[in-house]
């Protein structure tokens, strides 16, 4: 018996990977994490299934789920939504099983940053203009923020920003990020990437807050210069001069074939 924790994705039905939709498949128990975890989903369970939403439920009473699957001889599919790297409150009951000695895996999800950018149709890594994306949050009432993660920080080094969890205090985090990527850095909020009613809203850093103010809940914020960019190079990868491996160039390549 075993514990699949499965990233769910998104929100659209079809950004699962294909291990994840066959151990859905194939236990009989389906724990999944509320409303962000699509129905359509739920339908690749076996007939039969016990199938709970977790999302009123305590961590005690979570094990508690699994604990009785173990005992029975079930496995049970664990679903949270997007990837299970961020955010998920995979570690806690990770925690839990390890102590209760029941066997876990982890199958990988599409994160809400990627399907954001997906919607977006951007790159957020541009040569010259953005090397690094961080993925952060504002502090909420169930996690602080520890002292060093402030979002003043992260702006130092001018990356492109998800914020995560933070629509609700769009106005707070613009104004955090205006003295250092200035009025005119490009910015978006993206709403419900992946899903059918999904909404992506651009506007320059010192407009979003009130471009943006009736979005609420599951929203991204995305803020850097490579956002909007048009004005960058190319990357070195493709150029005709760049030797590497699989295309040596010049007199002396330094991969000989
Ligand atoms: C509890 S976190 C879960 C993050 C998730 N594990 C992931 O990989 O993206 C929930 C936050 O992720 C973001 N989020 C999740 N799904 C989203 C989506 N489809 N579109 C935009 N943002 C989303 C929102 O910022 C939301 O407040």
């Amino acid at each position: 018996m075993t514990v699949h924790f499965i990233g769910a994705g998104p929100g659209a039905a079809d950004l699962i990977t294909l291990r994840g939709r066959d151990l859905i498949a194939a236990c009989p128990v389906c724990l999944y994490a509320g409303s962000l975890v699509p129905d359509a989903l739920l339908g690749h369970c076996p007939p039969g299934a016990r199938i709970v939403n977790t999302a009123p439920l305590s961590l005690d009473a979570i094990i508690a789920e699994m604990a009785q699957a173990h005992a029975a001889g079930q496995d049970v599919a664990r679903l949270h939504s997007g990837d299970l790297s961020i955010w998920s409150a995979m570690g806690e009951q990770l925690r839990r099983l390890r102590g209760l000695g029941i066997p876990v895996s982890v199958t990988p999800g599409v994160p809400s940053f990627a399907a954001a950018a997906a919607a977006m149709q951007a790159e957020l890594t541009l040569p010259g203009l953005a090397q690094s994306v961080v993925l952060t949050r504002s502090g909420g009432r169930a996690s602080a923020m520890p002292p060093g993660e402030t979002l003043a920080n992260f702006a130092a080094t001018g990356a492109t920003l998800a914020i995560h969890l933070s629509i609700h205090a769009l106005d707070r985090v613009v104004a955090d990020l205006l003295p250092f990527y200035g009025p005119d850095c490009p910015a978006a909020v993206v709403w419900r990437a992946s899903w059918p009613d999904q909404r992506v809203i651009r506007a320059p850093l010192a407009e979003m807050a009130a471009r943006a103010q009736y979005i609420d809940r599951t929203a991204l914020i995305l803020v850097g210069p490579a956002l909007a960019a048009e004005g960058f190079e190319d990357s070195r990868l493709y150029a005709q001069d760049y030797d590497r491996r699989y295309r040596p160039t010049g007199p002396r390549p330094r991969f000989p074939e």
